[in-house]
């Protein structure tokens, strides 16, 4: 899954390389955010001509029908297997557009230019790419490697600040998981100035894990942690009048499975008590409620978790900063307890 990752560096290798591939013809995916806010500085810093396929931004529309509407966009745009598809946004245009360019004519090359924090450090990187079906996240797709994935931090600057902190989600994940120093800079410094070297630090942490193993069969699920009880989190409140983004969800989850990694002595009193001080401050502007049958809901949701065998909850738990275990059994007692003693919710 190898791929060139490039971060503030001159535009012109952009082009050069469309020269390099003989590119037919070149477009350029966005959403009206991306349209709105990146796709000038895009084009005038590349000096790329190609024509432009917008789709609707939003989770929901990472779906099958924008999918379709993509491929007729390509074929009229007469797009063939020597074409450029280039992805400019945030999770869901990388996730969709390199579905659709893995798929179209069995295949052609595109480039992912993130445009949001989240898809700096994460989506971006690591090959999977995929829609939601039937309500069920990233439930079709494939593992593919895009031909670049071009990062410019100064996209940055027009993104809101809910998905500012969604994008810290996965880089506290990171830090946790793999990388006590930076964890350390974390939380001495919250407020961020140097966002290339945070990205490339985070960059680095996902290649290294996700080359370790490819196909997640083992330490991959590391990238997993917080990720069971707060997949479950974000799926609660996403048809309420709070819906949660998802790296909002991802710091609660992570909060709570730390209680269970605590309770089963595999994460010190000491340590679980700094870090989810640190993660209870990171989302102590949302205010969420929930009962006892919420929690039962949301067992539910993570007893359909695709980590999961044998019917058995399977978690990925912190050991201490900088270190994580996967394949833990855990019970459902222990998440309902976890989650009643998370202070999380009210
Ligand atoms: N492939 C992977 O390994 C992987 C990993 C993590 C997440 N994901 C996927 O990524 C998606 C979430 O990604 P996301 O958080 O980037 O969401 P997103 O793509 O929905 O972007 C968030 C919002 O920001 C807007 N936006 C994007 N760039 C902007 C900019 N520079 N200025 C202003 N607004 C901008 C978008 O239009 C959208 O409204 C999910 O679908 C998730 O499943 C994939
Ligand atoms: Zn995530």
């Amino acid at each position: 899954m190898k791929h060139p990752i490039k971060i503030n560096k001159s535009y012109s290798i952009i082009n050069q390389m469309a020269r390099e591939i003989k590119a037919d013809r070149i477009v350029i995916l966005v959403d009206e955010n991306t349209s709105k806010h990146c796709l000038k500085r895009f084009k005038k810093k590349s000096r790329i001509k190609g024509s432009v396929i917008q789709i609707q931004s939003g989770e929901q529309n990472k779906d099958i029908d924008t999918l379709q509407s993509i491929w007729e966009q390509m074929l009229r745009e007469g797009m063939t297997r020597k074409s450029l598809l280039i992805n400019l946004g945030g999770g869901v245009i990388g996730d969709m557009g390199g579905f659709a360019a893995s798929t179209y004519m069995r295949g052609m090359t595109f480039i992912q230019v993130p445009t949001t924090l989240l898809s700096m450090v994460d989506a971006s990187v690591g090959g999977k790419l995929g829609i939601d079906f039937r309500q069920m996240k990233n439930m079709v797709g494939v593992f593919n490697a895009p031909h670049l994935v071009w990062i410019d931090t100064h996209y940055l600057k027009t993104l809101p600040a809910d998905e500012i902190q969604s994008g810290m989600g996965e880089v506290i994940k990171h830090s946790l998981i793999a990388d006590k120093q930076l964890w350390k800079q974390l939380r001495n410094h919250p407020t961020i100035s140097d966002w290339k070297s945070l990205v490339k630090r985070n960059v680095e942490i996902k290649k290294a894990v996700v080359a370790a193993d490819p196909k997640e069969q083992g330490i991959r699920k590391i990238l997993n942690y917080g990720h069971t009880v707060g997949h479950a989190i974000e799926s609660h409140y996403l048809h309420t009048d709070s819906p949660l983004l998802h790296g909002q969800a991802i710091i609660m989850g992570m909060l709570v499975e730390n209680i269970i990694s605590r309770d089963r002595g595999i994460l010190s009193p000491k340590h679980c008590h700094q870090i989810n001080t640190y993660l209870a401050d990171q989302v102590k502007n949302l205010s969420l409620s929930a009962s006892a049958t919420d929690f039962e809901s949301m067992l539910l949701t993570m007893a359909k978790d695709k980590k999961n065998s044998n019917g058995k909850l399977k978690l990925s738990l912190l050991q201490k900063p900088g270190s994580c275990t996967y394949n833990v059994t855990v019970s459902p007692q222990e998440v309902l307890r976890a989650l009643g003693a998370s202070n999380l919710f009210g």
